[in-house]
């Protein structure tokens, strides 16, 4: 039955798709080599996830920790705030899962009073409770590199004796200042080279790596802030980059969400959707809700999915309203005159002959858009692009 109630599709944040489009990659390297190597107590790499606005970031790792939940792995989930919370917010999150793991005191063993009042966390019978209003300044962040090792190490250890793993996540991992970024990358880095020695079955020596496995999440600028932090982590880890997905994943993932509940899709009605998606998963879920809700047929069709292009205006129109608020006047007229002009010409120079000043002079403005995901470099010299799909076609379309 289609109607409005039983759509698959889901537009928003974070959301977990019913069916995923694309990113085996990814998630082969987690099922295949970070899980059965870090619970194995093998070292391996972090994983540093990165990728613009809206490409699946967050839903990604989600998805793994919800998996690693379920085979009983240890997980923290941490979303990092602008400022330095994240380390406390993590040292909170390890006190949980270590209380709700082991001996009570645990926690108070691990975390000395004037610590945890410090940092406002408490602990009673019904749980661990921290004070998440205020950030630590950074004058006291290195104080606290040495218990969040500590709680990791702990808690790494309660995985290890069931022969599981922990997983820790942090996203947004973009908005953390560079004080706490190279304390929290630091110290994972030095939690996940921990070992003990122990002999194999012929008596040989081995390393027994505490079982870590790490995923930092961020927007594209996010490797070159860990090295301005001064933190070698990058360099060390793995990077998973997450561009717009291919559009015959896009295809079978919609064919998919649509057949589950037994609905189909017309030929031409699903190359035109794909076409309109642009390999950006939030476009899926925004035309695929409106071509879903277009007719009530138990087929998509041509003309559905025609009603759905401009019934998704109004959205689209917040979409992208929401991507540019709040940017101060010059660099939305640097957004303006970079979408007018044509895709090869929109480089720093051409931008600003546009705008009558200097490149040197926009320099903070173009690094202010970049930061915040808007555009991105090219290969060649200067040349940049939209980092969020059809956003230069909204800035010129004159509403
Ligand atoms: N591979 C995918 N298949 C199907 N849907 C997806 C996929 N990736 C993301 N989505 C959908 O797109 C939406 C946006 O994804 P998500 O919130 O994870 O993006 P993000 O990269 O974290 O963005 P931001 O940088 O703004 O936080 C989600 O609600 C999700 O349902
Ligand atoms: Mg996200």
């Amino acid at each position: 039955m289609r109607d409005p109630a039983n759509s698959p599709f889901t537009p928003g944040y974070g959301i977990l798709p019913q069916v995923w489009a694309g990113r085996e990659r990814e998630f082969r390297d987690f099922d295949e080599v970070v899980v059965p190597r870090t619970r194995n107590r093998t070292y391996e790499q972090a994983r540093v996830v990165t990728g613009n606005r809206g490409v699946g970031k967050t839903v990604f790792l989600a998805q793994l920790a919800d998996e690693a939940g379920d085979a009983d792995d240890l997980t923290v989930q941490v979303t990092a705030r602008t400022g330095t919370h994240v380390v406390t917010e993590l040292i909170g999150s390890l006190a949980r899962v270590l209380h709700r793991t082991s001996a009570a005191a645990a926690v108070t063993d691990a975390l000395d009073a004037t610590l945890r009042r410090s940092i406002g966390l408490t602990v009673s019978s019904s749980g661990v409770r921290v004070d998440l209003g205020a950030a630590p300044p950074a004058k006291e962040l290195p104080g606290l590199a040495d218990p969040l090792a500590r709680l990791l190490e702990r808690v790494a250890r309660e995985a290890a004796d069931r022969g599981r793993m922990l997983l820790v996540t942090v996203d947004e991992a973009q908005n953390i200042d560079p004080a706490a970024l190279e304390v929290l990358c630091h110290t994972l880095a030095d939690v996940q080279n921990r070992h003990d020695r122990t002999r194999g079955p012929h008596g040989e020596a081995v390393r027994a790596y505490l079982p870590l496995g790490v995923y930092l999440a961020g927007l594209p600028s996010l490797p070159d802030r860990i090295r301005t932090s001064g933190s070698t982590f990058f360099e060390r880890s793995l990077p998973l980059d997450f561009g717009l997905l291919r559009a015959p994943d896009v295809q079978a993932a919609i064919r998919g969400m649509l057949s589950n509940v037994e609905v189909g899709i017309e030929p031409e009605a699903l190359d035109l959707l794909v076409d309109h998606v642009g390999g950006y998963p939030y476009f899926l879920h925004l035309y695929g809700k409106h071509a879903w809700t277009a007719g009530s047929s138990d087929v998509v069709t041509l003309s559905d999915v025609e009603a759905a292009i401009v019934e998704a205006t109004t959205d689209l129109g917040r979409f992208y309203g929401e991507r540019v608020r709040g940017l101060g006047d010059l660099a939305y007229d640097w957004l303006v005159a970079a979408a007018r002009l044509p895709t090869t010409e929109r480089t720093t120079g051409n931008v600003a002959a546009e705008l009558g000043r200097t490149s040197s002079q926009l320099g903070s403005t173009v690094d202010a858009l970049l930061g915040r995901g808007l555009i991105r470099h090219e290969p060649g010299r200067g040349r940049f692009s939209f980092a969020v799909p059809g956003l230069d076609r909204y800035l010129t379309s004159g509403r």
